[in-house]
């Protein structure tokens, strides 16, 4: 039988991985955490915002509109808490109600990210004009609409207002468990270390009841 050289072998081998990988990671379905923060419902802007999102092609799974209160606010963006905004960040984010909602599209998180636009409304009306933020934001904090800025971020912030285990292993597999071989446990906990809570799985579902437990729900559809 004719013998291929090695090196020939491995290079097939490569590629064909790579392009099963280039084509997988294209086609990835992803669940992000859209929310329209209190200036976006304060001025009406609710059902435009949910107009774009399924314009754009997204599903929306779950979503829930809440009050948040300051211990909320403070976890929630807790990876901003040295910065000199956080104080009127917190105060923003509780000034009333936000509608939390987990869309997916292929792509969903960087795609959402994508269409809300820089963080900066005034600077996103002159550079993406189209974008959400452009339409009903006013000012680098009071920017109407949060988005997930990775899978990690996803899995946490799904975590934090719906409490969804099934949300969030999804995430899970998808931000390193499947590639890694290790227990799902483990990447839970590997998981939450990496977004700061410290804490076991067990325990961050016991911290998102007791939060939610101290949200005012005001109104909750499908
Ligand atoms: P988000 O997390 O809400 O989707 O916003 P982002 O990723 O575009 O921006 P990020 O840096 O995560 O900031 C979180 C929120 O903090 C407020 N902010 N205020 N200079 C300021 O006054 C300032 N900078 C940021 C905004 O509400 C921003 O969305
Ligand atoms: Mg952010």
């Amino acid at each position: 039988m004719r013998k291929f050289p090695p090196f020939l072998v491995l290079s097939i081998v490569l590629c064909f991985h790579n392009f099963r990988s280039t084509s997988f990671m294209a086609l990835k379905r992803e669940r992000t955490l859209a929310m329209i923060k209190p200036d976006g419902i304060y001025g009406n802007f609710t059902d435009r915002i949910k107009q774009v999102i399924l314009e754009n092609g997204f599903f929306i799974v779950q979503e829930l509109m809440v009050q948040l209160v300051v211990e909320n606010a403070t976890l929630f963006y807790s990876e901003h808490s040295a910065k000199s905004f956080f104080p009127n960040l917190v105060e923003y984010m509780t000034s009333g109600p936000v509608l939390a909602m987990v869309i997916e599209k292929t792509n969903g998180i960087s795609e959402w990210r994508a269409l809300i636009g820089p963080t900066d409304a005034g600077k996103a009306r002159v550079s993406h004009p189209h974008s959400i933020r452009a339409m009903c934001g006013s000012s680098a904090q009071r920017n109407c609409v949060h988005g997930s800025d990775s899978a990690l971020a996803a899995a946490r912030e799904i975590l934090f207002f719906f409490g969804d285990i099934s949300a969030g292993l999804f995430y899970l597999k998808l931000a390193n468990c499947a590639y890694v071989s290790i227990s799902l446990q483990k990447c839970a906990v590997a998981v939450e270390l990496h977004v700061g809570l410290g804490m076991d799985w067990r325990g961050h579902r016991r911290q998102t009841n007791r939060l939610l437990s101290h949200m005012t729900v005001e109104h909750d559809e499908l």
